[in-house]
């Protein structure tokens, strides 16, 4: 994050006298209430959006595999002599493309990527392109790789040039680094069959998962992510990292359900599967939205390491999406009809944490991670209500802590914030004493107005809160903007109010494509080569990086009645960072005078604030103006152990005192 200095804004004063204040906060500086979890704002990845395939998933080439159906050469434009075939090295991506002669000297044969939505390129930057290749006829051919403008004036389409030589009649991996001279959101990949000497491909060659990826990647790992977008998961310094979905977990069908054993080994042999956002909304479809799995079980994990964050995978429970299916579409449910899906759990708990000898622990170790990835929590199935899924559930999660009590289980409230389905929701989970109860609320401002003090009466012996997706709508037809963000920050108060009950928090959904989105608001948009961080990032970016250890009984002298605007105040003790921190949410029209007593303690040291403004309603941090919204940092002064500040008309402000 980059923090602008501004040193002793006029919005703070410590000179104020008392009887100015409009609030008082005070806070019990000196007596650590309940610990806040590690976990508890994080993060949610689903692929929607094209958030995994064209966002954070580095690979530049849509549909490598041949695999897209019913258009096996979707994304790809073929010309000259060039067949499909299905009897490929890769079992379970069998289709691979079969490149001949086109049979006259001025003809040739070969094929075109469009990327998504193009091929994003940065100036002077590498792109790894790679094949597998063979001569079947044994003579050597040439692949000639080119990036081009197609609709550029220029009289060269291409502008890098390189070939790779195929020699040999088995399928073998090739490669070559292609440094771009220029930056494009929109470029294509072209191949040429070349003779040995250059000129037409006087041959066969076959060619199979053609790919082309930054070399700079997230943490340099070649099949890694976007590193705009990794940085900004880091940044955020997420707690827990929740993924692959959302809905996406259960398919629009069984069969195109998320099955995570087919996202492990090696990137080539994993099955191609649709993508369950393709079809969802028909104003907003996109025929070419599959699921490759190059970002796949074993890249989450890591990436959960690498960004800091606790795993937490969810899996199916043997349902289908209910609204898409329905009560009938489900695996039976008995414990047979469900082995196939305790199995998946039990599974993935060894492929994450088992001894290097066992059978899924093994393939962890043959990907790249000896050590075990640590996995403490898991989901069992997303979204899902009433008696289809209390059954399901039931027998799941039994077998699974049968074999596993030390992996906490987290079951779901299903789809709604409150109702029928909401409380037998929880009581089914209070009595299956599932560990943590997964709650989803996007809703509108009325909405998060009157929620203000949603857990401040739950049941402190039931299952703990994951807040697992929400986000404050408003509009709805907006990227986002700072006027449904400033409810977000408030409502998020209470999170940390009540950090005995609610655990973790998720903002949801996570990514979006300028160019492909299904759902909005989301947290980060991008386009090829850009990305902007949103004011409702920024909000869980504040709240993340500063959530402290324990909370702080905070009170207010003029608290904001349910459903009214007001000032709203939580604080919190970092006793790592030795810090006192105090949250501030004014989500009036006008600005408000605050001062806050640290009680209990005897001095402070160095004080400063860290101040969001969202008061300019329709304004969103967009990919042409991503910085319009950003957290401004400020030193104050304190006086003795109060602090005196104006908090501006619907700002929300990160008051960090040293002890
Ligand atoms: O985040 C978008 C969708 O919202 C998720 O896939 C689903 O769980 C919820 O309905």
């Amino acid at each position: 994050m980059k923090l602008k200095k501004i040193l002793l804004c006029a919005a703070f004063s410590a000179a104020m006298p008392l009887a100015a204040q409009d609030n008082v906060v005070t806070v019990e500086a000196a007596k650590p209430g309940s610990v806040i979890q590690p976990t508890m704002y994080g993060i949610f990845f689903e692929d929607i959006n094209y958030a995994a395939d064209g966002g954070l998933y580095g690979e530049l080439l849509k549909n490598r595999s041949f695999e897209f159906s019913p258009d096996h050469l979707m994304g790809w434009q073929a010309f000259g002599k060039v067949e499909v075939k299905n009897d490929g090295p890769f079992d379970k991506n069998p289709h691979y493309v079969r490149l001949s002669c086109a049979g006259h000297n001025d003809m040739w044969t070969g094929l075109q990527n469009e990327g998504f939505f193009g091929i994003g390129l940065k100036r002077d930057a590498e792109y790894r392109f790679s094949v597998w290749a063979r001569v079947p006829e044994g003579k050597a051919q040439t692949l000639r790789v080119q990036l081009i403008n197609e609709y550029g004036l220029e009289e060269h389409q291409e502008f890098v040039s390189k070939d790779i030589k195929v020699t040999s009649s088995d399928w073998k991996k090739y490669s070559v680094v292609l440094k771009s001279p220029r930056t494009m959101q929109d470029a294509n990949l072209r191949l040429f069959l070349c003779s040995e000497k250059g000129r037409n491909g006087d041959g066969v060659m076959d060619v199979e998962h053609i790919s082309l990826f930054p070399v700079d990647t997230w943490m340099g790992h070649e099949n890694g992510m976007r590193k705009d977008l990794a940085q900004a998961l880091y940044d955020m310094r997420p707690g827990v990292f929740r993924f692959p979905g959302g809905c996406i977990v259960e398919g629009a069908t069984m069969d195109t359900r998320y099955q995570w054993k087919n996202t492990v080994g090696p990137v080539e042999n994993r099955p191609l599967n649709k993508n369950r956002w393709e079809s969802t909304f028909t104003y907003r479809y996109y025929p070419d939205y599959f699921q490759s799995y190059g970002l796949g079980f074993y890249e989450y994990f890591l990436l959960s390491e690498e960004i800091g964050a606790e795993p937490l995978p969810v899996l199916n429970v043997g349902m289908v999406c209910q609204f898409q299916n329905g009560d009938d579409a489900h695996a039976p449910a008995t414990e047979a009809g469900l082995k196939p899906f305790i199995d998946d759990c039990n599974d993935l708990i060894e492929f994450a944490n088992g001894d290097v000898n066992t059978k899924w622990g093994k393939l962890r170790a043959e990907m790249g991670h000896p050590a075990p990835f640590n996995l403490k929590f898991l989901g069992i199935g997303n979204e899902q209500w009433a008696d289809p899924y209390f059954k399901r559930v039931k027998i799941v999660s039994d077998a699974v802590r049968k074999a596993h009590p030390e992996i906490k289980i987290i079951g779901t409230s299903g789809p709604d914030s409150e109702g029928h389905n909401f409380d037998i929701g929880w009581e089914a989970m209070k009595e299956q004493k599932a560990d943590l109860v997964d709650e989803h609320f996007y809703r509108n401002i009325d909405w998060f107005k009157n929620q203000m003090n949603r857990y401040d009466e739950y049941d402190r012996k039931g299952p703990k809160v994951f807040a697992g997706e929400y986000a404050c709508h408003d509009k709805g037809k907006k990227y986002n903007h700072a006027g449904a963000s400033i409810y977000e920050a408030a409502f998020m108060l209470n999170l940390e109010k009540n950090a005995d009950v609610v655990h973790m928090a998720t903002y949801a959904p996570l990514f979006a494509h300028v160019k492909g989105w299904q759902w909005r608001p989301d947290a980060i948009w991008y386009d090829n080569l850009r990305s902007a961080r949103t004011a409702s990032y920024w909000v869980q970016a504040l709240f993340s990086q500063n959530k402290g250890t324990n909370v702080l009984t905070t009170s207010l002298s003029n608290p904001t009645p349910k459903g009214e605007d007001g000032v709203f105040a939580q604080a919190c003790l970092d006793s790592k960072k030795g810090e006192y921190i105090v949250k501030v949410v004014n989500t009036q029209e006008k600005a408000e005078s605050v001062r806050i007593d640290l009680k209990g303690v005897k001095k402070i040291g160095a004080v400063k604030a860290i101040t969001l403004d969202l008061s300019d309603y329709d304004l969103e941090n967009t990919v042409d103006n991503p910085n319009a919204i950003t957290p401004q940092e400020s030193a104050i002064k304190a006086d003795g152990t109060s602090i005196n500040l104006t908090v501006p008309a619907k700002n929300f402000i990160v008051i960090i005192a040293n002890k």
